[in-house]
């Protein structure tokens, strides 16, 4: 990589690297540098076209088949039977016009320039595809996403010590393998554009799929990650009056409750009952550092690249998304979510509690958790 564009990208991530710094947990920052690296840095996600990390978790088998996790149970039924077929349950014959003003991809409110004069001087068909390539730029950072899900609920599939909990990891596995065939199949064939991975979820799956500890791999992809997902989708379906899109958001959403409400399961006996002090204090600093990160660092950049780099700067575009309706949206959505989780799992003690506070998301500790959630609610 030429010296000059890792510099760049060096100083770019400059504000990423002190908020990972936030908690002044070392251990915490120490797990993150190296996915920090390898994406803002290298930004392997963006140059390779296939990345290969290697990893390293116990793999737990178990000889007794012990059956004692009676609500894992549960969802393993619920999950065996709300499996779809992404090819033959969606209605792929719906034709969909980027274009068309009847049926818009999403309003123009979730576009964060669409406040600015200079959209008003827009033509329809430059409105249009700008739409167009936001909704590219989300619905493919889903689908990267999905990918690393895909993985994670392989890997925590393997290594979680509980039989119940290794049998709704398989079902997990195939619904995210169905997610990516889903997102996938419509970005390829009915959107026609394909953003690469944003450097900042890169780094968040990289961070979860090379640590080894699997409870770290949960709370990052099925409380952290799922919860952003969750929030986006639930912010992204009332949005569109795409048909296709809606209902294949819908299913998706059903089964990505599931997944989080098998994470909090999973967490809170484990962090209950089997860590120190020592060990649940990481998790929380853990938790808090990528909330930070998830809050203020999916700025769309791949989008200013395209349309707006010549206009203005990157901070300057960094402001406008984080005021914008959609970041605004997004935010509250997955807050709601993902503060009672965090609350559920024990990992929102009076030590962390003020840093919430700051950030004015207390306000959401009083929702429900998602065992008390059903998709219904969601939706
Ligand atoms: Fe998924
Ligand atoms: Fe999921």
């Amino acid at each position: 990589m030429p010296i000059a564009k890792a510099m760049t990208s060096m100083l770019q991530s400059g504000p990423l690297i002190r908020e990972a710094a936030a908690t002044g947990n070392s251990r915490v920052l120490a797990t993150l540098l190296g996915p920090a690296y390898r994406g803002l840095i290298q930004q392997r996600g963006k140059i390779e076209n296939a990345t290969e990390l290697q990893v390293a978790h116990a793999v737990h088998f178990d000889w007794k088949y012990r059956r004692e996790f009676p609500e894992m149970q549960r969802i393993y039924t619920a999950a065996k039977r709300s499996q779809w077929d992404a090819g033959s349950d969606l209605d792929w014959s719906i034709s969909v016009d980027p274009q068309s003003p009847q049926q818009l991809l999403i309003p123009d409110s979730y576009v964060p320039p669409s406040t600015l004069p200079i959209w008003q001087r827009l033509s329809p068909a430059e409105r249009a595809d700008q739409r167009h390539a936001m909704l590219s730029w989300l619905l493919s950072q889903f689908l990267h996403g999905e990918q690393g899900a895909l993985f994670a609920a392989c890997q925590c599939t393997e290594a979680v010590p509980w039989l119940d909990a290794k049998l709704f990891g398989g079902t997990q596995a195939v619904d995210e393998g169905r997610h990516v065939e889903a997102f996938h199949t419509y970005l390829s064939t009915k959107l026609e554009r394909l953003y690469q991975i944003n450097d900042n979820l890169y780094v968040i799956i990289d961070a979860l799929i090379t640590d080894s500890r699997w409870d770290v791999k949960f709370l990052g992809m099925q409380i952290m990650v799922e919860g952003l997902a969750l929030g986006a989708f639930c912010s992204l379906r009332p949005g569109t009056q795409e048909p296709l899109l809606k209902e294949m958001l819908k299913l998706v959403i059903t089964d990505e409750a599931r997944h989080v409400h098998f994470g909090v399961l999973a967490l809170k006996r484990f962090y209950k009952t089997e860590l120190s002090e020592v060990e649940r204090r990481e998790r929380e600093d853990w938790a808090f550092e990528v909330a930070l990160l998830l809050r203020s660092r999916f700025l769309a950049h791949e989008f200013y690249e395209d349309y707006y780099a010549h206009l203005m700067s990157r901070a300057a575009w960094d402001q406008l998304v984080l005021r914008s309706e959609l970041m605004e949206l997004f935010r509250r959505t997955m807050y709601k979510r993902l503060i009672p989780n965090l609350k559920a799992i024990g990992l929102l003690s009076d030590r962390v509690r003020p840093r919430y506070a700051e950030l004015g998301l207390l306000v959401y500790e009083g929702g429900k958790a998602a065992p008390e959630l059903a998709a219904n609610d969601l939706l």
